[in-house]
């Protein structure tokens, strides 16, 4: 019997379409990154990066309140530091006064079901621009000693009431160094999201702007991996596994769509994208110009991370994404 193949049934009406529908977005599959800055009642817009803005902490918290309402929990905090207080030794990483862990602190008395996580890398406080610590005669960047440095970030976030770890420095063996540092000081309920397949992409253009972070000299390509390597995330994944981490990350995240999907036949783990300034900005500046429509990108954009195996998503599209999944 020869049966007709007519796939299109199952796409004539939308009840159809929603019911056999393989992917939904949710507002609690995402993270808002927030950049945040000194003073009070500041917003100084970003312009690579259109609705975005530092915020001072006053306004940080009114923010991370109305993604709170609008259904996203989570809200990754990125600190513009003064160039006054970066260092070579980056030691202001640390200080538990610094911008970072008084937006912290803030934000979980504002805001206490919130869940705050927090990069781990030493790029914003750094005078050389670098996730880790140069050697000033080499230039070379230092796993161990950068390591050391970000334990004690770690630690110092961890107090400040962070509830998730990103260590987005892609330096060896530093997922087991901040599990073992954060047991021993009793922090064994802070996560660690580790961003295990970060590239050295020209997608974060618009972030180290929105910072001032760029690195003073050459690039991250000896930490960051290489955009050609696919097989080289799957080791990156086990051995964070292996390591520790409680979610594994992909970064960016529409390029690297295939990466995702490998990481998560490889892992049991949860998997998060990060949907990075870069990937933003392209979608603004072509919906600004009239050439695409700028909402339906943004969901289309969403949806594939969550079609390759993605379980959460970082995105600076949570608010407007939020809004417009309540309809
Ligand atoms: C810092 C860090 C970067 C991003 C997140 N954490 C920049 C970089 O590695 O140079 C990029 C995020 C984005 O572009 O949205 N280590």
């Amino acid at each position: 019997m020869n049966i007709p193949q007519r796939p299109r049934r199952n796409r004539s009406s939308e009840a159809l379409r929603s019911m056999v529908r393989e992917n939904q977005l949710t507002a609690t599959d995402f993270i808002a990154p927030l950049f945040v800055r000194e003073g009070k009642a500041e917003r100084t817009a970003i312009t690579s990066m259109p609705g975005h803005a530092r915020l001072s902490i006053d306004e940080l918290v009114k923010e991370a309140r109305e993604l709170f309402s609008l259904g996203v929990r989570t809200v990754a905090l990125f600190p513009a530091i003064d160039d006054a207080k970066k260092t070579s030794d980056a030691r202001e990483a640390w200080n538990p006064d610094n911008l970072n862990l008084r937006a912290a602190r803030a934000m979980k008395e504002a805001l206490p079901d919130l869940l705050l996580m927090g990069d781990i890398a030493l790029d914003p406080y750094s005078s050389d621009g670098h996730d880790g610590i140069v050697d000033p005669k080499s230039g070379e960047i230092l796993n161990d000693a950068s390591i050391e440095a970000l334990i004690k970030q770690s630690i110092a976030s961890a107090k400040a009431g962070f509830d998730i770890l990103g260590p987005s420095d892609m330096m060896d063996g530093r997922v087991g160094a901040m599990r073992s540092a954060l047991d021993g000081e009793g922090f064994e309920r802070t996560l660690i999201m580790s961003y295990t397949a970060k590239y050295a992409s020209a997608f974060y253009g618009p972030f180290r702007d929105a910072l001032a972070s760029a690195p003073k000299k050459g690039d991250k390509k000896t930490y960051q991996m290489d955009p050609a390597n696919g097989r080289e995330a799957l080791r990156e994944a086990a051995l964070d596994e292996a390591e520790g981490a409680d979610i594994l990350m992909v970064k960016p995240g529409l390029p690297y769509l295939d990466v995702i999907y490998r990481l998560r036949q490889a892992s049991t783990l949860p998997i998060a994208a990060y949907n990075v300034s870069g990937e933003y900005a392209m979608v603004k500046a072509a919906a600004e110009k009239g050439w695409i429509d700028g909402d339906k990108v943004m969901m289309e954009v969403l949806t594939s991370f969550k079609r390759a195996g993605a379980d959460i998503v970082l995105t600076y599209f949570a608010k407007d994404a939020a809004r417009l999944l309540r309809g």
